[in-house]
């Protein structure tokens, strides 16, 4: 355990546990009993000054590392210019060339617009209410498992219930959810377009839906990849019948599939795209952006929000494009994907419980199934090799419908040597976890 000598004690974990558990509602969750004092790179250090290897990314906004001097220097030298108007009372060009340079970061060969908001799922609302504007229909398809948030709409659109829509309803109305492609789990890609068949035969007329709304790769429901004839049987589907399609590139965005987009991989074009998490780095903003004539839709103050394209935040996400392109950190996500492929599967050679060793650049996740049953997904086993991890200075996520599924999010920016080390600290994790 590597401890850091600099820090003071402030408080021990288990002293602000006792008042987290007081003060806060169960409900929100909390993956380790840990509260951080300071965190640089691809490395947290608790308030014990105990050092972590950052596996998580903060769920896949730390694309760029824990406090990347560009985007702290961007994000001070805009604190000593101005932190709020609210962009539609008094605007400022950070938004605009935000805006800008997003859109030519967008595939297709249409014109785009682009506007933000401030989380994940207030981009997943908006899109849908501009796909119902620009369509005058109500209905939205989304997939099982996939996840899209937790306001009302998110949570509907949502395909996992426990813990994510359990006692929260009734939902919004007119959401379907069709089967997500997951060869691993018996779906075939005809299986999920037979799917959309039976919704329009049993549920609804496609003339009556809005929008399919996808993630191109699952994030919490378990790093499923959405292969590209999927994506590209989608696009026909949505254009034989005036469906505007969705991607929600939430957790998929910023360079994690190692492109900018993972949708820049399908071969055709999404009408509309979500982002948020690792677009500003850590800093709250999100975004939707997409067709022009799609995104015009929507009347005059019907799109915005008080703190949405903050100007902290919009400078945090111009000096995230700016460190891709000069520290060329997509090149680097392929690179890191590789090496995370090539150390799992060299672990699930050692231990047969790893079925699946999947991802799309280093967007890469493990699944693990008892004794190698790719019939019983192991919940248990994988809660445990978090905790043998944590203990082991290593944060891990998991996730997943049976949540059986170990996923990765380290920083791009993160060292080979760290990478490394965590790989080797995931693997004696689980040889601990088994034992
Ligand atoms: C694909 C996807 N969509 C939407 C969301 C919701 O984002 P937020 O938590 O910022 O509201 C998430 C969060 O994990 C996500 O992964």
């Amino acid at each position: 355990m590597h401890r850091d000598p600099h820090l003071p004690k402030q408080s021990s974990n288990a002293d602000l546990m006792a008042r987290r558990r007081a003060a806060l509602p169960a409900g929100l969750g909390q993956t380790y009993e840990v509260f951080a004092a300071r965190a640089e790179g691809s490395e947290i250090w608790d308030v014990e000054g105990k050092r972590y290897i950052d596996f998580a990314g903060g769920i896949a906004v730390l694309n760029t590392g824990h406090r990347h001097p560009k985007i702290v220097e961007a994000v001070k030298a805009q604190l000593d210019r101005y932190h709020h108007t609210c962009f539609q009372v008094v605007a400022y060009e950070p938004y605009v060339e935000l805006a800008e340079r997003l859109i030519a970061k967008t595939p297709g060969p249409f014109a785009k617009k682009a506007y933000f908001l401030s989380s994940g799922a207030e981009a997943v609302e908006n899109a849908v209410k501009i796909a119902r504007a620009a369509t005058q229909r109500q209905a939205v398809i989304a997939f099982g498992g996939g996840f899209h948030g937790r306001t009302l709409l998110g949570m509907a659109l949502t395909g996992k219930v426990a813990p994510y829509k359990a006692g929260f309803g009734p939902f919004p109305a007119e959401i379907y959810h069709a089967e997500f492609p997951n060869p691993l789990h018996g779906i075939s890609v005809a299986d999920a377009m037979r799917s959309l068949e039976h919704i329009f035969k049993y549920d609804v007329e496609p003339a009556r839906v809005a929008a399919i709304i996808l993630e191109p790769v699952q994030g919490e429901g378990g790093f499923y990849v959405a292969p590209p004839e999927f994506a590209q049987a989608l696009r026909k589907l949505c254009d034989q019948h005036g469906i505007v399609l969705i991607a929600d590139e939430v957790q998929t965005g910023a360079g994690r599939t190692g492109t900018w987009l993972a949708c820049e991989q399908w071969g055709v074009a999404p009408d509309l795209v979500t982002m948020a998490k690792s677009m500003a780095g850590g800093f709250p903003i999100s975004a939707v952006i997409g067709k022009a004539e799609i995104m015009d839709k929507p009347l005059p103050g019907g799109l915005g929000g008080t703190y949405a394209g903050n100007p902290l935040a919009c400078a945090a996400a111009l000096a995230v494009l700016d460190v891709f392109e000069e520290e060329q950190l997509l090149e680097r996500s392929l690179a890191i994907g590789q090496q995370l492929f090539a150390g799992l599967r060299a672990l699930a050679q050692q231990h047969v419980e790893i079925q699946d060793v999947r991802g799309l650049g280093s967007m890469v996740a493990i699944e693990l199934f008892k004794n190698g049953d790719t019939q019983q997904p192991d919940a248990d086993l994988t809660k445990r090799v978090c905790a043998e991890a944590i203990k082991r200075g290593l944060v891990l996520l998991s996730c997943g419908v049976y949540a059986n599924v170990i996923r990765i999010l380290v920083p791009i920016t993160v060292s080979d040597a760290l990478l490394k080390e965590g790989l080797v600290l995931l693997g004696d994790a689980l040889a601990a976890a088994k034992s």
